[in-house]
């Protein structure tokens, strides 16, 4: 049976760690959201939460699948103290920015390792990262447009519910964790 290298198997762990621990700053960030006044928002980082999840289980199942072993991390405690809606949605873009360089860096070692079939793979995730990243700029500028005055961000807040209700049916039709991509 083909074994994945023991490097590439660490690279790959190490991502599960950071797609499980981006589920959970989500949470953190869905909750928060939640209890401040912001129910659009809450649904759209509670769907996001979901998504995180997929991306991790995806590679947990890639991994096993292919002769390695998926770890199954502990974590921190993600940070649960925002400033504002904008604060928290800067941080997703910072956050999703370290992701998709993080993304790179696994490509890198898959390339370096000669795993052109998992290279391969995470074609789907450098993908799924310009997707993401260009979603939260447009959230950041909807929020810099409706600006701090409530009857802004409860417009704004209207079209985070539409767009979490989007994100869903977009989940339910790729088959989550066990899609093939
Ligand atoms: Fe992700
Ligand atoms: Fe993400």
């Amino acid at each position: 049976m083909y074994m994945i290298s023991k490097t590439v198997e660490k690279a790959i762990n190490e991502q599960i760690m950071r797609e499980e621990n981006s589920s959970r700053i989500y949470l953190s960030m869905a909750s928060w959201s939640e209890r401040n006044g912001f129910p659009g928002a809450a649904d759209w980082l509670y769907t996001q939460t979901e998504e995180e999840r997929i991306h991790m289980l995806k590679l947990v199942h890639y991994l096993n699948d292919r002769g390695g072993m998926a770890i199954i991390p502990a974590l921190e405690a993600p940070v649960a103290k925002f400033k504002s809606l904008l604060d928290v949605f800067q941080l997703v873009l910072k956050h999703e920015e370290f992701i998709s360089e993080s993304i790179n860096q696994l490509y890198a070692v898959c390339v370096k390792e000669k795993d052109f079939t998992t290279a391969n793979y995470l074609q789907w995730y450098i993908n799924e990262q310009i997707e993401e990243e260009s979603t939260v700029r447009s959230i950041l500028d909807l929020i810099k447009l409706a600006g701090p005055d409530k009857g802004g961000l409860f417009m704004m807040d209207k079209e985070f519910s539409t767009m979490a209700t989007a994100k869903r049916a977009a989940l339910a039709q790729s088959g989550g964790a066990n899609a093939v991509t």
